[in-house]
């Protein structure tokens, strides 16, 4: 029997995933709650579905846990707010947030016809102005996460400093990532402001601050963090650095989301990004590129956050011009739309199906500005 065509496999698998709560889950049994950057980008596939209706409803529920000072929580456990709950210090929700990518959701919405509400418009505007405004900042201008899950990249090798002088360790990293957790200091109303446990500002989390604040049209705000990550690059590496410490010098893919950011682009330092998805040796990829640099110890393209190849960033680097959207759906296809995969052969890995593989739909238009891919 002939395969699905792509469309209606994302098709399936959403309305799969879709919550009567009004959202999606990335995954029914490894994922059931729902996540921010995920739902973000779920409402893309929904808009690209040509379901208005859901892409702003996704949209909406996944800013409805927001905190006066516009914190926004990363999963909601809607249907059991018991969930965790001692673990996080609070029901229903968790206490640190994830890449605020509802700013990109909103404006992609927008450029797709739908009618975006003022609310959920505000709600967005919040969320990034708490980040900008409230949340610490490192000595060079730059964003702090609290938790490396802020980040989204969970595992990168860029956080293996932060496992202790024995090196990166699964389980000993399962534990730190608890403990950090107890170091987050909050305002009075919970949110998270900083930790001096895992102080850093990573070049990719900011490079999202900035073009999801820039897609809001928080222009200044994205200005300001784009002339910060400009003192970042590290032209030896054909990388933005996360600091002095010796991970934070790691070549990750995330890393290379600055290209997203409207700077006065030094257009070498961008062509010197990009070449890199192009060479074997580095982050090519016939299914999309490595989350870590071949050349680095810490790779593995098999392994979870450290080598193998995720969709989201794929489609964010498609997104800052890369031509990297033929790869992002041969992977989709062939990894039966996973949650991450092997970045050769596109076996799938992790949760399968999971929803943001979806975001491959959007590679697959034919008006999409980097190239048609047919959709078979
Ligand atoms: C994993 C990923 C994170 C994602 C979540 C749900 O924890 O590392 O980025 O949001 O799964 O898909």
């Amino acid at each position: 029997m002939a395969e699905a065509p792509l469309r209606e496999r994302v098709r399936a698998v959403m309305d799969a995933h879709w919550r009567p709560e009004g959202y999606t889950v990335p995954n029914t049994d490894v994922y059931p709650w729902q996540w921010l950057w995920d739902s973000c980008f779920h409402a893309i596939i929904w808009a690209a579905l040509g379901e208005p209706a859901r892409a702003v409803g996704e949209l909406r529920s996944a800013l409805a846990d927001q905190a006066s000072d516009g914190f926004v929580p990363h999963v909601r456990y809607v249907t059991d707010p018991s969930f965790l709950e001692p673990f996080w210090g609070r029901a229903g929700t968790s206490s640190i947030t994830q890449p605020p990518m509802y700013g990109h959701a909103v404006a992609e919405l927008a450029r797709r016809g739908v009618d975006v509400p003022a609310d959920v418009v505000a709600a967005a505007e919040a969320g990034i102005r708490f980040l900008v405004d409230h949340r610490a900042r490192s000595d060079d201008g730059l964003v702090t996460v609290v938790h490396p899950w802020e980040t989204g990249c969970d595992d990168s090798p860029r956080w293996d400093h932060w496992c202790g002088p024995g090196g990166w360790d699964p389980a000993r990293w399962y534990d730190v990532k608890g403990e950090l957790l107890s170091t987050v200091e909050r305002s009075t109303c919970g949110s998270p402001l900083a930790n001096p446990a895992f102080a850093v500002a990573p070049a990719g989390f900011n490079a999202l601050v900035a073009f999801n604040a820039a897609e809001l049209g928080l222009h200044a705000e994205a200005a300001d963090l784009a002339a910060a990550l400009e003192r970042r690059w590290e032209p030896a590496l054909a990388t933005w650095v996360d600091g002095a410490h010796p991970s934070g010098r790691v070549r990750t893919a995330d890393a290379l989301l600055a290209t997203l950011v409207p700077t006065r682009t030094d257009r070498r330092r961008r062509e010197a990004a990009f070449a890199q998805l192009d060479e074997a040796d580095a982050f090519g990829g016939r299914y999309g590129p490595p989350a870590v640099h071949r050349d680095e110890p810490a790779f593995d393209p098999g392994a979870y956050w450290r080598g193998a190849s995720w969709p989201q960033l794929t489609y964010l680097l498609w997104r800052a011009g890369a031509p990297v959207g033929d790869r992002l759906v041969s992977g989709a296809r062939a990894s039966g739309l996973a949650e991450y995969w092997h970045p050769d052969t596109g076996a799938g890995l992790g949760a399968v199906p999971q929803s943001w593989a979806g975001l491959a739909l959007l590679a697959a238009e034919p008006s999409s500005p980097f190239g048609s891919v047919p959709a078979r």
